[in-house]
């Protein structure tokens, strides 16, 4: 059977999280914003995981907003702050190497005014506090840069960019889609007013995320879904009970540690002769390597028929090198001989 190594893209649901969802979909069905005792009971569940999510990120629990994902996030937490500026419209920090969602919202928001900055990584893909410090001006409204990049792996320095943001007053945004649970995040500590993360990126099902909002009720945050003021009125929609308690679950029971796959992975991989990219540091469950020629690429793929990818899934479609690639410098032919191989993730200690 194929080896399945692209989780950077997209986890397996655990049996567990499997197991503590179930009850959720046809037993215990009602309505969590029911007042009566089954609605109370699934808003009961959703608190619980509220709490969890909270606590793994150092947060108070009424700053968890469930979204379907990190792209919603993301767009939630940029447009949310664009939409309070509307009037005045404002600059936004950002960078070259973040995911399409977050890209293509920007492009949006430059086309109806607003001033957006990319920041480009140095070649190992990382970017630069300087550059961030460098790039403000007197109307920035909002600093937005991952943790983790989705292609590279690369871990970028969230903490100083935080500080920044912090003493300049700006409110600062990470989308940690490749982080949470991964590695360990603190919101005090980073100084983050909002992160972004997604379930189906730690074993939890797909179509359900969160985004963490500093002081969610005071902020003033436009919402991007109106409705009947679930989720502090910052996200309308029936909350899903089962997907946020399968959240939950997962964050409960993320894996402490490696398993047999990632020593398989680590004693293949020495076979072949390629340069790692963005190793500095990343984390050790994504691996984004050129090989040395296409010959090299070739044996590769013929000896090992993993499900890898070629850039991230979102570029796979277009069949061009990915942006992620071309801002650290990969020229179209290296790009063309680039995987990324991306093992389970588990809880890093770095
Ligand atoms: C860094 C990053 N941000 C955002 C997303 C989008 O997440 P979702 O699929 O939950 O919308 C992904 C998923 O590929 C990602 O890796």
């Amino acid at each position: 059977m194929n080896q399945y190594f692209d989780y950077a893209a997209s986890t397996p649901e655990s049996p567990e999280v499997s197991e503590l969802m179930n009850p959720w979909h046809a037993e215990i069905f009602a309505n969590p914003s029911s007042v009566h005792p089954e609605g109370l009971k699934a808003s009961k569940a959703i608190q619980l995981a509220r709490e969890i999510i909270a606590e793994k990120i150092g947060a108070f629990p009424s700053e968890i907003i469930f979204t379907s994902g990190a792209s919603e996030s993301n767009n939630m937490a940029i447009k949310g702050i664009a939409f309070k500026n509307i009037e005045k419209k404002g600059h936004i920090i950002t960078s070259s190497i973040e995911h399409k969602c977050i890209i293509n919202t920007c492009i949006y928001l430059q086309s109806i005014g607003f001033d957006v900055t990319y920041l480009t990584p140095d070649n190992d893909g990382v970017i630069s506090v300087k550059s961030v410090l460098n790039a403000i001006k007197d109307n920035t409204i909002l600093i937005s840069i991952h943790h983790v990049n989705n292609e590279l792996g690369t871990i970028q320095n969230i903490r100083d960019i935080g500080s920044i943001g912090f003493e300049r007053n700006i409110p600062f945004h990470t989308d940690a889609a490749q982080s949470f649970c991964k590695l360990d995040i603190d919101v005090d500590d980073f100084n983050l007013d909002m992160l972004s993360l997604s379930g189906h990126k730690i074993y939890a099902p797909k179509g359900i995320g969160a985004l963490y909002v500093r002081n969610a009720r005071e902020v003033g945050l436009i919402p991007l879904i109106h409705g009947g003021g679930q989720e502090l009125g910052l996200r309308g929609g029936t909350s899903p009970t089962p997907l946020i308690v399968g959240l939950g679950a997962a964050v409960e029971n993320f894996p402490e540690s490696k398993c047999p796959q990632h020593f398989e992975f680590e004693e293949k991989i020495k076979d072949y002769n390629f340069i790692r990219n963005g190793n500095s540091p990343a984390v050790s469950t994504i691996w984004n390597i050129t090989f040395s020629t296409d010959e090299e690429a070739k044996r590769f793929t013929n000896e090992q028929p993993w499900l890898i990818s070629q850039g991230s899934a979102c570029n796979a479609m277009a069949n061009t090198p990915s942006h992620v690639l071309t801002a650290i410098g990969l020229e179209e032919a290296q790009a063309r001989r680039t995987y990324r191989i991306s093992l389970p993730p588990y809880h890093i200690t770095c």
